[in-house]
């Protein structure tokens, strides 16, 4: 079903042909993901995955659409041409050198971007999508309360990341998400504060966001606390953002664009005189890309659909102070949104 929208696709732009390459797709279209990647060929009634020699016996055994393999370049670009395509659909992300040999050695000479058609398929998830992520998301829920009992003064960053990366591993994630973030002290109002060998220290505020992979699917979350008993400032902006990620929560839902939900959760942050501090969007999407569509942002129009898996992840930064942000994936359903990610929001 994946395919045959493709392939429509590929027909109403009177396209000969589409090759996938990027390793998402590749499993979101055949059920593989070879290390070292493939050549999904498809035309508007066929569909071929030509891989290398070296990942030929586990892409057979995975993929549902037939597989075939190569042993050298030249095999795959005689292979390629045999299928006489002229105009083809392509990934924005393929490699222009890719681009240049498929013209020079496929005899392939347009090109057209197949990323519209991908995105309204993805951006719906599967039942089995869902309980892919939602299996993630409760390894990224072992692997935040492994950081909550481990961080104390004294300990580094990076040693509480190590932890939560080992917790996740042995709960049955692939690998983290994305590299975990721990920042702590100043380094907290940094949004990305990958963590550093810095030592936390008492009355610190930490930033932990965090993720996991499992079967192919991300995870994200994030969650602030004070090492330490807080101070009033920094109580304050944890009850400001944790207004708004729960306002941001509360109001997903089918029928309200990705922009309206922005503005909602961006104007609780304005209303106590913190816009300029909210430095970022409120969410995204999350699926085979940590970072997907739709953008929950000023930009992004999508109107919301049950399937659709986002983050809502407000926050604020006071350079030299510090941060807080606290952010949940959810999924929409029927009449509104279900937190995947559970661990509790009031930790200050
Ligand atoms: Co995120």
């Amino acid at each position: 079903m994946r395919i045959s929208r493709l392939q429509e696709f590929l027909a109403e732009k009177e396209l000969d042909g589409g090759i996938i390459t990027s390793r998402e797709n590749l499993y979101y279209f055949t059920g593989s993901a070879p290390v070292l990647g493939g050549y999904l060929v498809v035309t508007p009634d066929d569909a071929l995955f030509i891989v290398p020699e070296l990942e030929y016996e586990e892409a057979k055994e995975t993929s549902k659409v037939p597989v075939e393999k190569f042993k050298t370049g030249k095999e795959l670009y005689e292979r390629l041409s045999g299928f006489g395509l002229r105009r083809v659909g392509i990934e924005g992300k393929i490699r222009f050198s890719s681009v240049q040999t498929l013209r020079e050695k496929a005899g392939i000479n347009d090109f057209e971007l197949v990323d519209d058609v991908i995105k309204e398929l993805r951006i719906i998830k599967a039942p089995e999508e869902i309980e892919a992520i939602e299996a993630a998301c409760k390894i990224a829920d072992q692997a935040m309360m492994a950081a909550l009992e481990e961080i104390s003064e004294g300990r580094r960053e990076r040693e509480i990341a190590a932890k939560m990366e080992y917790v996740m591993k042995m709960n049955g994630a692939e690998k983290p998400a994305f590299d975990t973030i721990i920042a702590s002290g100043p380094r907290s109002a940094l949004p990305h504060g990958v963590a550093s060998d810095r030592r936390i220290e008492k009355g610190d505020l930490v930033v932990i966001d965090e993720g996991a992979l499992y079967r192919h699917y991300h995870s994200d979350m994030t969650r602030t606390i004070v090492v330490g008993s807080p101070n009033e400032k920094q109580k304050e902006i944890y009850e400001i953002v944790l207004e708004a990620q729960r306002k941001g929560v509360d109001a997903a839902r089918p029928g309200i664009t990705a922009k309206d939900l922005d503005t909602i959760v961006r104007d609780v942050i304005a209303d106590y005189g913190y816009g300029d501090y909210f430095i970022h969007s409120t969410g995204h999407g999350v699926g085979l890309e940590i970072h997907e569509w739709p953008g929950v942002s000023q930009r992004d129009e999508t109107v919301l659909k049950p399937g659709m898996v986002i983050t809502v992840e407000p926050g604020i930064y006071i350079p030299k102070f510090g941060g807080v942000r606290i952010e949940d994936t959810i999924v929409i359903t029927e009449n509104g949104a279900r937190r995947l990610t559970k661990t509790e929001r009031e930790l200050i």
